[in-house]
């Protein structure tokens, strides 16, 4: 029930009609007998700065989460940012910590616990195959460094951002880590073979109509394939893989550990990670 000492989370995004966010964090609240609302607030970017200082004016916030299109412009409406949201260069999640606003970045993590506590995976010393330099891949990447991949091959339709990402990468740790490539590199099939995982972060699978990305059949059966799409719940790049007898994940184990560690940002509790897992799993 919401009174009014309830706390207020929100997210902010644009366009907002499918996001399972608010399922998600209405269930949590409720498992644990908080009285805390969240709640969609769809604004467009020209209206971020607005919504911003209504939250800094707002007594009972409790945290939001920010999405597409506003996780790299949020950042310089902010009193701070933590070192893992400037090291990926966006934020997903607001606090107010001292009357101050903060913003922290829960993706990558979110992405390495999903990894660990679905399959057992820890990236340590493993080779890594990532499709797409995006916004997504950003946290990805930074969170596999972090946990230690050996090697990650950063494939993009646009080779110029994948070399951008990896030379801005491999100066700040030192390391070289990060080998931009292109899908039509005569090497991607044997660096594929030598990889442990494979993550695709771009768009392609969201529809029907997208054209596969490369020939799946190159797929070797010792490859974990990790789709950051949750829906469809199959991709094409998914349904190969499994039918090649690779193990397969989609991004519903991202989602849900992202918004589990928000969370905990938000409330200091340990999230009721399977009632949220449960609230926005897709209908059947
Ligand atoms: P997100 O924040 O979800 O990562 P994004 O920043 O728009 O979204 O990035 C989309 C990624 O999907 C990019 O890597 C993009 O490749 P380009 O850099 O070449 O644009 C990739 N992508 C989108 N459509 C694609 C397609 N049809 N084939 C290959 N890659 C595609």
């Amino acid at each position: 029930m919401i009174g009014g000492s309830t706390m207020v989370c929100v997210i902010l995004g644009h366009p907002l009609k499918h996001t399972r966010s608010p399922l998600m964090h209405n269930a949590a609240f409720a498992a644990l007998g908080l009285d805390y609302v969240y709640i969609p607030l769809e604004v467009k970017p020209e209206g971020l700065s607005a919504i911003i200082q209504a939250l800094r004016e707002m007594e009972n916030f409790g945290g939001a989460n920010v999405t597409v299109p506003h996780k790299v412009r949020v950042m310089e409406y902010l009193d701070g940012r933590s070192q893992e949201a400037e090291a990926i260069g966006a934020v997903n999640t607001l606090y107010k910590s001292g009357g101050e606003l903060w913003g922290e970045n829960t993706d990558g993590r979110g992405f390495i616990a999903s990894l660990r506590e679905e399959v057992d995976f820890l990236p340590q010393g493993k080779r890594v195959m990532l499709l797409g330099a995006g916004g997504a891949a950003r946290a990805v990447i930074q969170a596999l460094v972090q946990e230690g991949a050996e090697r990650i091959y950063l494939v993009n339709r646009t080779l110029q951002k994948a070399e951008e990402l990896a030379s801005s990468l491999n100066r700040r740790t030192g390391r070289s880590s990060l080998v931009p490539m292109g899908f039509d590199d005569p090497l991607f099939s044997g660096r594929l073979q030598e990889c442990h995982l494979l993550v695709n972060s771009t768009s392609v699978g969201l529809s029907r109509d997208d054209s596969p990305l490369f020939d799946y059949r190159l797929l070797p059966s010792t490859l974990l394939v990790y789709d950051l799409i949750y829906d469809p719940e199959l991709t094409p790049l998914l349904k190969a893989a499994r039918e090649r007898g690779c193990g397969i994940l989609n991004g519903l184990g991202m989602l849900v550990y992202q918004g589990a560690l928000s969370f905990e940002v938000w409330t200091q509790r340990r999230p009721p990670v399977e009632k949220m897992r449960e609230a926005v799993k897709p209908m059947r």
